[in-house]
């Protein structure tokens, strides 16, 4: 049996799949990028390796993506993270036709075709907003940890109306809903719908068609998912390993180049 590996060295959090001929997963593995973007990368791998019980040797090819991909020092080539969250999320959900990313940077929309083949995509890339890290700002506000906010999101009733799209007044906006005294599980639903909204804005601009696949970690969130359902009309693809997508892609792209190495070589043309 061969296997092949996807690194997604992303600018929050690093993530490495390892994939068998049948392009099954066997292993994956999740690391903080930090500041050493090269350590996370190979700590990703090596704790991939470990956990699906493989030696190095075993794995064939590995493609690097996310922003640090050229950081994957040990890896044997690169592919884009658009093409890598298409290509996973075709793989995971093949009805897939649209593709929302939201990782801890910034938030991308994707339109793919049946092959997985990249149509159109958009991103948001002046300020932050709409993004993880719009959440993580909400988070240190008001205190509570990344994995709650969706959870405690939910429990509201009367979101606040979100009017800053940037990262760096987040912070205030909540502090100034809750000196006002509005609930914390409003402030966040109203910080989760103003997201949504946002990247429903972004999806538009690709097309939205269905089905809409929901990659990256902020997938982990209820509350997010709830919130794009109810802005989109839809309900979105998520899976345990939405935050992953993006890895499973580049894992994909590594298999294609074990498969094509292992062709034989066409016969001579011309020969008699
Ligand atoms: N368990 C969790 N619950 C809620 N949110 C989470 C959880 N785990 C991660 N996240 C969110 O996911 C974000 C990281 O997602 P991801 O790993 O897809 O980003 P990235 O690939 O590093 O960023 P980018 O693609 O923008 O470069 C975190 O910033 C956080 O907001
Ligand atoms: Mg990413």
């Amino acid at each position: 049996m061969a296997y092949a590996a996807g690194v997604d060295v992303g600018s929050t959090q690093t993530k490495a799949v390892i994939v068998d001929e049948d392009c099954s997963i066997v292993s994956r593995a999740l690391t903080d990028t930090g500041a050493n973007v090269m350590r996370a990368a190979e700590t990703a791998f090596q704790e991939a390796l470990l956990s699906g019980d493989l030696r190095e040797e075993e794995v064939e090819y590995v493609v690097g993506t996310g922003y640090g991909r050229y950081k994957v020092t040990f890896g044997n080539t690169q592919v884009t993270e658009i093409s890598c969250h298409g290509r996973g999320a075709v793989q995971m959900f093949p009805g897939t036709r649209t593709v929302v990313d939201m990782g801890g940077q910034d938030t991308k929309a994707i339109r793919v075709a049946a092959t997985g083949e990249i149509l159109d995509f958009c991103m948001n890339d002046k300020c932050a907003a709409g993004t993880g890290r719009f959440l993580g700002a909400a988070s240190s506000a008001l205190d509570i940890p990344l994995g709650e906010l969706g959870p405690t999101a939910m429990r509201g009733e009367r979101p606040v109306k979100i009017s800053t799209t940037c990262t760096v007044f987040a912070e205030s906006e909540v502090l100034s809903w809750l000196g006002k005294g509005k609930k914390i599980e409003d402030i966040l639903l109203g910080v989760h719908k103003s997201i949504a909204g946002r990247s429903a804005g972004l999806l538009r601009r690709v097309g939205i068609e269905s089905e809409v696949t929901f990659t990256g970690g902020v997938a982990k969130n209820v509350a997010m998912i709830d919130a794009l359902n109810q802005k989109l009309g839809l309900e979105v693809n998520v899976s345990d390993d939405s935050h992953y997508m993006g890895a499973l892609g580049a894992a994909l792209f590594a298999l294609d180049h074990v498969f094509a190495s292992r062709e034989p070589t066409p016969a001579k043309q011309g020969a008699r």
